[in-house]
């Protein structure tokens, strides 16, 4: 079998245009006119490797290769299109552009598998626009209702339902794109590590165990706006100060637990002026850890002190769930076809743990699923200076295409 490798780099390297930023990064939001042209273009690649494509109810774009039964549970294969604001061109298209390659290389090796395989670019993974994410999985996993669509809002103000109009989806339609567990195999994602342990272990290429769970917050703190020449300092109930002290207060926390990380990554304050005291300010909170239990305890003792520094300070705070996600393991089986599919290249692949979010959490609890990483450079991701060595894609493109042989039977 034989992996084109430089038209994998060349393609990652072409997807770049759509979103592209003046700093050298990329911004694709879910359901965007870059995501489209992203999509469209993709579509055009997925048809060329000889698979049937559409888009579903969600507007998750899918190719599909039949195989020799064409009734028999789909092996999904696949990642994301959408960005962070000003990110990198690998988080997310490696996966979808290399399982592209990998259906390509099994056909051109005259492989047929007995089950079919969809390659798969879910919409929305990131989450960036609507402080949601993972809404393409959810709706293929079954578990997303109608309401959330109207539930959430991107900065302009405009729902994920409207998006999807504007888009062209029939958000009422969105039960349709739903898979029945039992009409799933499996689904597998290639994906940059993101992180720096496979950079220190000299590893190019390494199985996932599990992934750590995002719970994001909202905290919207008020006090009292008032004149910033005239109001002295006793007395004052500025919400920036509070939310200050609480967002150190966050960061200790989790320094305090060996792998919890939290992160303020959003903060503004409303009607803020530079001679007015802050009377709102509103920020995110992103807590995670590989740990539920530790995760929780840290989410704990964050609230109880939230409360502490509101009644310090003489101001509120109100506090919105955005999302939940437990953390998930990977299936075992999968994941030693991984190290098979690895070993066939005379690689012995190290174990890895996640630290971000993966569409595969939302799938884990219907049907199996398992990742694979390809080394970062200095574990840099959610940045223009993602990346990752041509040579390392192809190889982890080729594990993946020796798995996606071995699970779907080809
Ligand atoms: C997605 O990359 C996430 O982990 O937030
Ligand atoms: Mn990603
Ligand atoms: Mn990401």
């Amino acid at each position: 079998m034989k992996m084109d490798g430089e038209r994998l780099w060349s393609r990652l390297s072409e997807l770049h245009a759509f979103g592209a930023t003046a700093d050298g990064g990329v911004t694709r939001f879910a359901w965007s006119d870059a995501e489209r042209q992203a999509k469209d273009r993709v579509a055009v690649w997925m048809r060329e490797a000889g698979l049937e494509v559409r888009e579903d109810a969600a507007g998750n774009l899918i190719g599909r290769w039949s195989g020799r039964e064409p009734e028999a549970p789909v092996l999904l294969v696949g990642s994301h299109l959408d960005s962070v604001p000003n990110g990198g061109d690998f988080d997310g298209p490696l996966g979808v552009l290399s399982a592209i390659e990998a259906v390509d290389a099994l056909r051109r090796a005259g492989r047929q598998p007995r089950h079919p395989v969809e390659v798969i670019a879910f919409t929305d993974e990131e989450g960036a626009r609507f402080r949601y994410g993972m809404t393409g999985s959810r709706a293929v996993a079954g578990t997303l209702r109608r309401e959330e669509l109207d539930a959430h809002t991107d900065a302009d103000g405009t729902t994920i339902a409207a998006a999807m109009t504007a888009y062209g989806l029939e958000p009422d339609r969105i039960g349709e794109a739903a898979r029945a567990p039992g009409s799933v195999l499996a689904y597998l994602e290639l994906h940059i590590e993101q992180g720096q342990v496979l950079e220190a272990a000299g590893q190019p290429v390494g199985v996932v165990s599990g992934i750590a769970g995002p719970l994001w917050l909202k905290f919207t703190v008020v006090g009292r706006a008032g004149h910033a020449g005239t109001t002295p300092m006793p007395g004052r109930r500025d919400a920036l100060v509070a939310a200050a002290e609480m967002v150190q207060m966050m960061s200790e926390e989790a320094a305090a637990e060996a792998r919890t990380v939290a992160t303020v990554g959003q903060l503004s304050v409303r009607r803020g002026g530079v001679n007015i005291i802050p009377g709102q300010v509103e920020f995110t909170l992103d807590l995670r850890d590989v740990d539920e239990a530790v995760r929780d305890r840290v989410e704990q003792r964050i609230r109880a002190r939230v409360a502490e520094i509101c009644e310090a300070r003489g101001v509120s705070c109100q506090v919105e769930e955005l999302q939940r996600v437990p953390p998930v393991q990977c299936n075992e089986a999968l994941q030693a076809a991984i190290v098979e599919a690895g070993r066939e290249l005379g690689l012995s692949l190290p174990t890895v743990v996640s630290g971000a979010g993966h569409d595969g959490m939302q799938c884990a609890g219907r049907w199996p699923i398992a990742m694979l990483f390809a080394r970062s450079r200095a574990g840099i991701s959610h940045h223009p200076d993602e990346y990752t060595s041509p040579e390392d894609c192809a190889l982890a493109a080729e594990i993946l295409a020796r798995t996606v042989a071995r699970v779907a039977g080809a």
